[in-house]
């Protein structure tokens, strides 16, 4: 009899499955790496601000030492732009660590947590880890039907998860839906409210969610460097929420979570409005370019609020993978949804005009 070691939960789950890396479709396609164009992880196109590139070359000197394990730059830098207390602040290995810490601090095996169909993968997955029930509600129009949502709470229901805007499907919950939905949630059951992908709103869409966290105890907020501020690599996330929340975060979280290059970029990269700036500007012009493209083809798609588009590419349960196949062949990397259970989409993420442009040319040619 082979061994078996931890619980059968943990056994049960199905690793998380990322954007495919660049090398990895050279060397299985024999392709040339430089000619490959990844539209596949929702990475700011323009990389790194060159502020944040600068900032870590200084902090490059210091590396033979460990982190500040309290982050205090980083956090007095997250404290002047949202006006809240140090001791309001989680800092995250990415906000997935966030997402995870949650997931431990607040749920035992057994108990419940709430959150939606198509919504983002690591809510499962920070679910399962630790032995959670998950209650998954069914979406509305490809979002969160926070109405069904706050019905679903149970009485052993210890966490919610809600991304907005939503990633695969870019869905966006307007403030007023949220805020009734807080209102209704019971005071002992936490709230993840997961704001990757916030920067890329337009000024009328945006809202002040840190005002909530104000008024509701049991909200945490989520926020990443990894999309917008272009630092996907180095990995820093961060969570806003009162005390009684963040002190316990910040018990089980790991002292040294977020490097020491992290945190000076992510210092930089926060205060470097030009740079978030330029950022929404050209995502706003590709999520034109390509829903225009989309539009001219007769293809479906999802409006999306956030830095990718999900759109349809076939009828059948085998035309998301197929067409996936068919775009790395052609050197471009976008991502199948098919774990998601939308096996008939493609998600792409909105890259420079001409990457834009080529995934558009390469889409035709596969789907002629
Ligand atoms: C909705 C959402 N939340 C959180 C994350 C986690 O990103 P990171 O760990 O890089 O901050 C992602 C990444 O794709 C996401 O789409």
């Amino acid at each position: 009899m082979s061994l078996q070691f931890g619980p059968d939960y943990v056994r049960a789950i199905a690793p998380y499955q990322g954007g495919k890396p660049i090398a990895e479709v050279a060397r299985e396609f024999g392709l040339d790496e430089a000619k490959i164009i990844k539209l596949a992880s929702n990475e700011n196109p323009l990389g790194m601000p060159e502020s944040a590139k600068q900032a870590m070359l200084k902090a490059v000197a210091d590396i033979g030492r460990y982190p500040d394990a309290n982050g205090f730059d980083l956090k007095q830098a997250i404290t002047a732009k949202y006006d809240v207390p140090q001791e309001w602040i989680t800092l995250g290995n990415g906000s997935n660590d966030i997402l995870e810490l949650a997931a431990h601090a607040f749920v035992q095996p057994g108990q419940s947590v709430v959150y939606a169909q198509y919504s983002f993968a690591v809510y499962a997955l920070a679910t399962q880890a630790v032995g959670g029930r998950a209650i998954v509600v069914a979406a509305r129009d490809y979002g969160h039907d926070l109405d069904a949502m706050a019905k679903a709470i149970d009485k052993d229901t210890k966490l919610v998860f809600i991304a907005n805007p939503n990633n695969p499907t870019g869905t966006f919950l307007p403030a007023a839906d949220i805020e009734a939905f807080l209102k209704k949630v019971p005071q002992d059951v936490v709230v993840v409210l997961d704001e990757a992908y916030n920067e890329y709103l337009a000024p009328e869409q945006q809202y002040d969610s840190v005002a909530w966290v104000r008024q509701y105890p049991n909200l945490l907020v989520s926020r990443t460097m990894s999309k917008a501020y272009g630092l996907a690599g180095l990995r820093v996330g961060f969570g806003i929420a009162q005390p009684a929340i963040t002190d316990l975060l910040n018990r089980i979280r790991q002292p040294f979570n977020v490097n020491s290059m992290a945190q000076a970029a992510a210092v930089a990269a926060l205060n470097d409005t030009a740079f978030l700036q330029k950022s929404a500007k050209l995502n706003a012009d590709g999520y034109r370019q390509l829903t225009t493209a989309f539009d001219a083809m007769g293809i479906e798609y999802v409006p999306s609020y956030g830095n990718f588009v999900l759109f349809k590419v076939g009828n059948d349960d085998g035309a998301g993978a197929r067409v996936n196949v068919a775009l790395l062949k052609r050197g471009i990397i976008v991502r199948p949804v098919g774990n998601y259970g939308l096996p008939q989409w493609i998600r792409v993420s909105i890259g420079l005009p001409e990457e834009n442009e080529a995934f558009i040319g390469a889409l035709k040619q596969v789907l002629a």
